[in-house]
C-alpha cells in the first residue's frame, strides 16, 4: 500500500488514541481500554474509546465512537484511523469496525499500535478486501 500519512501525522494520531484510551468504559471486560482517533479529509482528528454496557451487545468499540463523532460532527470522509490498547501486538480492529470505517474511508490508512510503542500500518483494503457494498 503507498502510505499516505507523514510520520508526524502518524504520531500525532496514535498520541491522541493513547490519551482518548484513558476515558475507556470498560468495566465488563477486566478494564480491556482501547483508544481511537479517526484523521477527516478535512484534517480534523476525532477520538474515542470503548464504552460497555451491562448488557453486552450494546458494547461499542472506540473506532466507531471515533468515525461517528466524525461523521456526526459533518464529516463524510476519514483518511486514517489511529487504534491503541494494552496487548502484546499492536490491536487489530474488530470487523464491524473495519466495515464502518470502509464506509468512510474505503482507502483510508490503519495505524495499530500497542502501549509497549508497537505500531503496524495497514490501508483498509488489506484489512477489508471486499467490504459489503450496498447495491442493487
Ligand atoms: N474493542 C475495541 O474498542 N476495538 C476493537 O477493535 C476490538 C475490541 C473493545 C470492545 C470491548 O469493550 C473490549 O474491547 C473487549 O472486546
Amino acid at each position: 500500500m503507498v502510505e499516505i500519512l507523514d510520520s508526524n501525522l502518524k504520531e500525532k494520531l496514535i498520541s491522541e488514541a493513547r490519551q482518548a484510551r484513558e476515558l475507556a468504559y470498560a468495566d465488563y471486560s477486566g478494564n480491556f481500554k482501547v483508544g481511537a482517533a479517526a484523521l477527516t479529509e478535512e484534517g480534523e482528528i476525532f477520538t474515542g474509546c470503548n464504552i460497555e454496557n451491562a448488557s453486552f451487545g450494546a458494547t461499542i468499540c472506540a473506532e466507531r465512537v471515533a468515525v461517528f463523532k466524525a461523521v456526526a460532527s459533518g464529516h463524510r470522509r476519514i483518511r486514517a484511523v489511529a487504534v491503541i490498547a494494552d496487548t502484546p501486538d499492536p490491536i487489530s480492529p474488530c470487523g464491524i469496525c473495519r466495515q464502518v470505517i470502509a464506509e468512510f474511508g474505503a482507502e483510508a490508512e490503519i495505524l495499530m499500535a500497542n502501549t509497549a510503542g508497537d505500531t503496524r500500518v495497514a490501508g483498509m483494503q488489506d484489512l477489508l478486501p471486499a467490504a459489503f457494498q450496498f447495491r442493487r
